[in-house]
């Protein structure tokens, strides 16, 4: 059945309840020019994007298929419209990027399932084995709420410190106030919940069972993301629960390394900068800083979005030669926002900044823009007053 109305935003917190297909149509097109304009790149032509729908992992997706000109399968968790909802944004960027790819000539099939299941790892190495053979590069940029194990234990992941109660200012999105935030610790249950969910176990697995499964190729290269961010949000982030699955992210790197050296699999970390994703916005405290990290980057002509950020990683860290490294082998591309000169001025903003001055000195207009835009709204080029299919 078509259904067809009036989309508006209906936000609640850090999250819209709606999003607009025809907008993210275009948050898609304009991402996919983006990455036209940068020019191609010498990288892997069979790709697996696992979070392949929104924020780094749909950028990703983009970068691979019109940097490299490659096929690529994306594993996301979306839902569909129930008819009265519209679908999640994810669910039309999928739509929208497989629709522009085979229009352009690009292999593009997506598996919707739970990434963590045995289920979409069987359905997935089926799909490679019969359309591609195998995948040469393998992009793992999930960020989820809960993963439920083979033996049916489901693990929730929380934002919580890994020490004492940690407090500090925080943006109230609904009122633009500032207020105070406490993180309270987690207990240990808690910190090894978030590991399971966001550590390296599942990544692993991943790349086991591609390799077992003989469609993995020889020299076949992997990569996760991860933050590490300025001291300010160390407690929350660096030294929190989040951190903690990010280090195991990091050994996990090395574990697939080690155990799959005899096919010259080569794993990464791309250590990304702070943006406003659907898995960012929903850290307290965190907000605020990049707010203040936005205001200070685009000032001075440095600021980026996760396309930008991917165009980089693939055109200036990955395929222009030997991959650009730091001294703990992580690709970095954070490097701009952890300039001495921005965190200086990041610091300086944080310390003076209240509910009077922060319109001026925080670039609210670019985080709710960037907010908006993650559903397909606020794009100046679409009429939101026309009935959409959703
Ligand atoms: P996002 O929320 O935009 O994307 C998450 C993706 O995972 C979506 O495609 C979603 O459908 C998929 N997903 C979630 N649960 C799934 C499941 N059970 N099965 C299959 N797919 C599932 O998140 P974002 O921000 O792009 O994060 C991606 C990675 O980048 C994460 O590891 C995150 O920690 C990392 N990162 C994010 C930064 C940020 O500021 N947003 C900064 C640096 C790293």
């Amino acid at each position: 059945m078509v259904i067809i109305m009036i989309v508006e935003p209906k936000v609640r917190g850090f999250i819209c309840a709606t999003a607009h297909p025809v907008g993210c149509r275009e948050n898609v097109k304009r991402q996919i020019e983006y990455m036209k304009q940068l020019g191609t790149c010498d990288g892997p032509r069979k790709v697996l994007i696992i979070g392949a729908s929104t924020g780094y992992g749909l950028a990703s997706r983009i970068a691979s298929a019109y940097c490299n000109g490659a096929s690529t399968i994306g594993v996301m968790f979306e839902k569909e419209s129930n008819g009265r909802r519209t679908a999640t944004p994810g669910y039309y960027n999928t739509k929208a990027f497989e629709s522009f790819a085979h229009s352009d000539g690009l292999y593009a099939k997506s598996i919707n399932g739970d990434a963590f299941s045995k289920e979409v790892k069987e359905q997935v190495i089926d799909l490679i084995r019969n359309d591609l053979g195998s995948v040469d590069m393998v992009i793992y940029s999930l960020a989820a709420p809960r993963r439920t194990t083979a033996d049916g234990i489901t693990y929730q992941s929380v934002l919580k410190t890994t020490s004492s109660d940690f407090t500090n200012k925080s943006w109230n999105l609904k009122d633009n106030t500032i207020t105070e935030a406490t993180i309270t610790p987690a207990t240990e249950e808690e910190t090894l919940a978030t590991i399971k969910v966001m550590g390296g176990e599942d990544w692993v697995d991943w790349m086991n069972a591609l390799a077992d499964a003989g469609v993995l190729a020889d020299g076949a290269i992997t990569i996760a993301y991860s933050y590490l961010g300025p001291k300010l949000t160390y407690p929350v982030y660096f030294n929190g629960t989040i951190g903690m699955a990010k280090k195991h992210l990091q050994e996990s790197a090395a574990i697939i390394n080690q155990s799959l050296e005899k096919y010259h699999v080569k794993a990464y970390i791309s250590v990304n900068k702070a943006l406003v994703t659907q898995a960012s916005a929903a850290i307290p405290i965190v907000p605020l800083y990049f707010a203040i990290l936005y205001k200070v980057m685009k000032r001075k002509g440095l600021h980026e979005g996760c396309i930008e950020q991917i165009g980089r990683l693939f055109h200036e860290k990955l395929f222009s030669g030997t991959p650009v490294l730091d001294e703990e082998g992580r690709i970095r591309l954070d490097d701009w926002e952890l300039r001495d000169d921005i965190q200086q001025e990041v610091m300086e903003i944080w310390d003076k900044i209240n509910t009077e001055n922060i319109k001026e000195l925080a670039d609210i207009d670019g985080y709710w823009e960037d907010f908006y835009h993650m559903f397909g709204f606020h794009f100046s080029n679409v009429d939101y007053s026309q009935d959409v299919e959703i």
